[in-house]
């Protein structure tokens, strides 16, 4: 089974220590790439480097998690990188639909906006969903293009 890159920063590190630790109780494999502390990081690292990994890596990473304060920044830096569809989840429904019309290949949740249930749920409703295909195609493809 692939690996799951995640990465945070202050904001959400704390969601990001819950999620990493549940998805490793379900027994999948996951790559962090910090921040490992509270402490105050610059976000647009970590999230540039958790996208370039999974933009690179398709084999390796089945998709990745980047947790911050709103989940706005990572999502911002993640997008800038080539290949990337990186959409920010607060609620189940954006959730199914950012793997089933966007195929995102990275979700971004905000430790301060969401509870920790909520974002696993969200995560859960992402991991189970699955891609349609058909019209949905030709619009990622045109994303991975522009
Ligand atoms: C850090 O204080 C905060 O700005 C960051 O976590 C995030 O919310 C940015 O979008």
């Amino acid at each position: 089974m692939k690996k799951i890159a995640i990465g945070c920063d202050h904001g959400g590190f704390e969601l990001k220590e819950i999620l990493r630790l549940r998805l490793q109780e379900m027994g999948r494999e996951v790559e962090d790439f910090g921040c490992y502390t509270p402490d105050p990081v610059e976000y647009p690292q970590i999230a540039f480097r958790v996208a370039q990994e999974v933009a690179a890596n398709p084999q390796t990473y089945e998709f990745g998690i980047l947790c911050c304060g709103t989940g706005i920044g990572v999502s911002i830096a993640a997008n800038k990188i080539h290949g990337i569809r990186a959409a920010l989840c607060t609620d189940c429904f954006s959730a199914r639909m950012a793997k089933e019309h966007n195929n995102a290949n990275i979700v971004t949740f905000g430790g301060r906006t969401v509870g920790r249930e909520l974002a696993w749920e969200m995560l859960n409703t992402f991991m189970k969903a699955e891609f349609q295909h058909g019209i949905h195609e030709p619009r990622v493809q045109a994303l991975t293009e522009a």
